[in-house]
């Protein structure tokens, strides 16, 4: 199961369980996005077994009713991936009280709302991997990223202590922390980027990629192959790990 995954991210690792022979399960608000999402990996796996629910995951009654949906259609979810992310990016003379709850609505818990029952049911069944994508701001401080930040450092301590929870039930949560990746959002990103200091998204996008050591922004699908790889038996001692995919643009031995 894939939260988010009718784009970006989430989608990008959808196709890359899809690769691995898994079916897959997506969840996202709109309808057409999971319909675009269907059609594009239709097209690409015609043999795959894709199914998409619509919810949205600020609310936690439907994310337990998409859940037993899903299970139904799908069988117990083995792999959950989190990536349905909604924390906006607003320059810090713009912030509002409002600002940190909608990002704590957006970011946090739509990811908990998931997680939470799920881990529960991998536990009652002995075995599960999650892996949480969710971003290097929640551990390095960016003046236009404080309400998204403040969300991904509370969600990489609720991963760090749901594998510690569920460790003895046999259930592993990982993070994957990616700084900017190339999708529709950080393109809404640099708008903010933008405004803050008074240039183009493309100036702002130019002196992003400046301070990436690799020269270059990370592309979705190399995010989904780190995420691929956690849930995978090649993770089988990965637990309470938080991967931060920077391009050493934060170089730390923490
Ligand atoms: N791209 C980056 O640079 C970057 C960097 C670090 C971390 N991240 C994190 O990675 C995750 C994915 O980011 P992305 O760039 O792939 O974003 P994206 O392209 O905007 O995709 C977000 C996905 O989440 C879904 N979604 C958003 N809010 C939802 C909700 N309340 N309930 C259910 N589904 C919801 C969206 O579909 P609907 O609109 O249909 O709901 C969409 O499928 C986010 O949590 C983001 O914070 C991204």
């Amino acid at each position: 199961m894939i939260t988010g995954g009718s784009k970006g991210i989430g989608l990008a690792c959808a196709k890359g369980f899809l690769e691995e022979g898994a079916s897959v399960s997506l969840v996202s608000r709109s309808t057409a996005n999971l319909d675009a999402a269907l059609a594009q990996l239709r097209a690409q796996w015609p043999q795959g077994v894709v199914r998409t629910f619509a919810a949205d995951l600020c609310d936690a009654a439907q994310a337990l009713k998409v859940l037993d949906e899903a299970e139904a259609a799908l069988g117990p979810v083995e792999v959950l991936v989190n990536s349905a992310g909604a924390a906006r990016r607003t320059p810090a003379e713009e912030l509002t009280a409002q600002a940190f709850e909608d990002a704590m609505q957006g970011k946090y818990f739509s990811y908990v709302h998931m997680m939470e029952p799920v881990a529960r049911r991998m536990g009652a069944r002995g075995e599960g991997a999650i892996v949480n994508v969710v971003g290097s701001g929640g551990k390095f401080a960016s003046p236009v990223h404080m309400p998204g930040g403040a969300a991904n450092a509370a969600l990489l301590l609720v991963s760090a202590g749901m594998a510690a929870a569920y460790g003895p039930k046999g259930v592993r949560v990982n993070a994957v922390n990616p700084a900017q990746t190339l999708t529709d959002r950080l393109r809404t990103g640099l708008l903010a980027e933008a405004r803050q200091h008074g240039i183009t998204p493309e100036e702002a996008q130019a002196r992003i990629t400046a301070r990436v050591p690799l020269g270059r922004l990370a592309r979705p699908e190399e995010v989904a192959d780190v995420v691929v790889f956690l849930a995978s038996s090649r993770a089988s001692y990965v637990t309470g790990a938080s991967l931060v995919m920077d391009g050493a643009a934060n170089p730390t031995a923490v």
